[in-house]
């Protein structure tokens, strides 16, 4: 089996030092940056905007993953594209119009990802699948990092595995949520590509080390 991709999430990073968080990120072995968009709708919370995107985006040697949890992406995609994402996820629930934002991320040139929260089922995911280039699987609630890690994840994880072989999909399963180094091997064996990891890697003491551990995974 290849080496996972690891998304450091920097939601837990310290934002007063995002530079040295984010060279922190380039210096090691991860592969993507995470970035955790929240807006007070869609998500009890309110995360980071542009500029702060933008200010990431200079200094990052590595993919931005954005993560959009809000209502009406489609008005943002293009702003995000421009402040710098290689990567944008709109979450199935809160797009009626699904289809249509995923062609629209892809036309800048980005790589579309689908989020579904712990409630959602991959059936869901059907009828999109062959369209996109990965699947988001919140293994918590979104709008808050530091929460418990939900078991039931391991079972959709298999269930879309499952989908994205039988559809012939290049879609990769992303892990958002939770993910420790107790869960991450699971994670991996039933069918994981990307690991995110939030407050397991900045609050450690040794975050380069902690994502080298999760990258030596199998
Ligand atoms: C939650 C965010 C996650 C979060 C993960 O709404 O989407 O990306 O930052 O953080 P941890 O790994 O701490 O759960
Ligand atoms: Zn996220």
């Amino acid at each position: 089996m290849t080496k996972p991709i690891i998304a450091p999430s920097i939601l837990a990073s310290d934002f007063a030092n995002l530079e040295r968080e984010v060279k922190m990120i380039n210096d090691s072995q991860a592969d993507w940056v995470h970035v955790d968009i929240m807006d007070g709708v869609f998500v009890p919370n309110i995360s980071m905007g542009l500029p702060v995107v933008e200010a990431v985006k200079r200094h990052a040697q590595k993919p931005l993953d954005v993560h959009l949890m809000i209502v009406h992406p489609e008005r943002y995609v293009e702003a995000f594209h421009k402040a710098g994402a290689a990567i944008i996820s709109v979450h199935v629930e809160a797009c009626p119009h699904l289809h249509r934002n995923i062609q629209q991320i892809k036309s800048l040139g980005c790589k579309a990802g689908v989020a579904i929260n712990p409630h959602t089922s991959v059936t869901e995911l059907e009828n999109i699948i062959a369209d996109i280039d990965l699947v988001c699987v919140m293994a918590v609630n979104p709008g808050f990092g530091a929460q418990k890690f939900i078991e039931h994840t391991y079972l959709k994880v298999k269930k879309l595995r499952q989908l994205i072989t039988e559809s012939g999909s290049s879609a990769l399963i992303e892990i958002d949520g939770g993910v420790n180094l107790q869960n991450a091997a699971s994670l991996r064996e039933a069918g994981a590509d990307v690991l995110v990891a939030g407050n397991f890697v900045f609050s450690s003491s040794t975050p380069k080390e902690v994502i080298r551990q999760l990258k030596e995974l199998h």
